[in-house]
């Protein structure tokens, strides 16, 4: 399938995996852009310019297709290391990068310098029209049933991406809620250029993370997420479990009153906990209401190959006979 995201990235499908902490380590980029797609390393994962060097170069001996960086933009005391992160990405030769969180536009004109595309992640048309005029090369719509942050306007994807497709010139993908044929085909009819999944892609075999996480998502329903720190204005959809349960008591019981340092123990140092020691229980991360949709944990490549199969049967054939 060809697409404008295919192009701009030099990859088979229009299929994007966004950078998931704890997740997105080499051996996931890389299964990923070698079905074809386009896999991201996720810089904060790795932490240090150092690591995520190290974590770049073993992606670059699994594959030796297009793979990007994801460096998301925090709100932070202690901040990372943005500059060493950056320029170990320009030194290493990574030509793909996806942005998140807060505006990057300081990180721009080195990043463009150096010939690297940026894919921007947005929850809403004006930080997407934002991100266009300064200057990033297309976007990933991220609608109200995503995992993880949402942004606090609550505009599902059958408003949003249509309004994005509205407003934009440079391309965009469809993030949030996003699992298999019907979502790439139904993404295209709506505007984008292709799609970018997250928590379809922690049920793979190719994930390298606790099995007990991938049966979690396995057994979840489309109801089983909740929204977290609203009145935080840092608001995380996330699967629910006893830990997540008592976060929320306490945000009831304290309301507007309540700041991080309460709900330290449900959300801080999770993510190693869950991820790699298989304690999904422990605390509050990340999850779409897609998990509703998921419900086997194949390869990665085997989900690829289905979701083009499958999307070229739906377009050539149901499609082609309702008109
Ligand atoms: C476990 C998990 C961790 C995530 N971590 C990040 C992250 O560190 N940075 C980021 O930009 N997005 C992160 N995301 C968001 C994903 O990149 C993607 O935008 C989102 O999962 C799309 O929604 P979906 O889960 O419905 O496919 C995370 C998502 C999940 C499920």
């Amino acid at each position: 399938m060809k697409t404008k995201i295919t192009e701009l990235f030099g990859i088979e499908h229009p299929i994007i995996q966004g950078g998931m902490h704890f997740v997105g380590f080499a051996e996931l980029a890389a299964a990923v852009s070698n079905a074809g797609g386009l896999g991201i390393i996720t810089g904060l994962t790795q932490g240090t310019p150092e690591k995520l060097e190290a974590e770049i170069k073993k992606c670059q001996a699994l594959t030796d297709k297009p793979f990007g960086v994801n460096l998301t933009f925090l709100p932070s005391l202690t901040p990372p290391d943005y500059p060493g992160l950056i320029e170990v990405i320009i030194k290493t030769g990574v030509k793909i990068v996806e942005t998140a969180g807060r505006n990057p536009a300081v990180y721009m004109p080195a990043m463009k310098e150096a010939g690297i595309k940026i894919i921007h992640k947005c929850t809403s048309v004006r930080h997407s029209l934002k991100a266009q005029d300064i200057g990033c090369d297309a976007v990933s719509v991220d609608g109200f049933e995503c995992g993880g942050h949402p942004g606090e306007d609550d505009i599902p994807n059958f408003i949003l991406l249509p309004r994005a497709a509205d407003e934009l010139d440079i391309p965009f993908v469809a993030s949030g809620g996003m699992a298999d044929a019907r979502s790439l085909v139904a993404a295209m009819a709506l505007g984008a250029e292709g799609m970018n999944m997250g928590t379809r892609f922690i049920a793979t075999q190719d994930a390298p993370v606790h099995d007990n996480v991938k049966q979690a998502i396995v057994n979840a329903s489309e109801l089983d997420t909740r929204l977290i720190m609203r009145s935080l204005t840092n608001t995380e959809r996330v699967l629910n479990n006893p830990a997540v349960e008592s976060l929320l008591a306490k945000e009831k019981a304290l309301g507007d009153e309540l700041k991080f340092e309460d709900i330290v123990d449900e959300v801080a140092g999770v993510y190693p906990k869950v991820m790699i020691d298989g304690e999904p229980e422990v605390g509050a991360w990340s999850c779409g209401m897609v998990a509703g949709l998921i419900s086997d944990v194949p390869t990665v490549q085997e989900l690829i190959d289905t979701i083009m199969t499958e999307a070229d049967e739906i377009i050539k054939s149901r499609l082609q006979q309702a008109v």
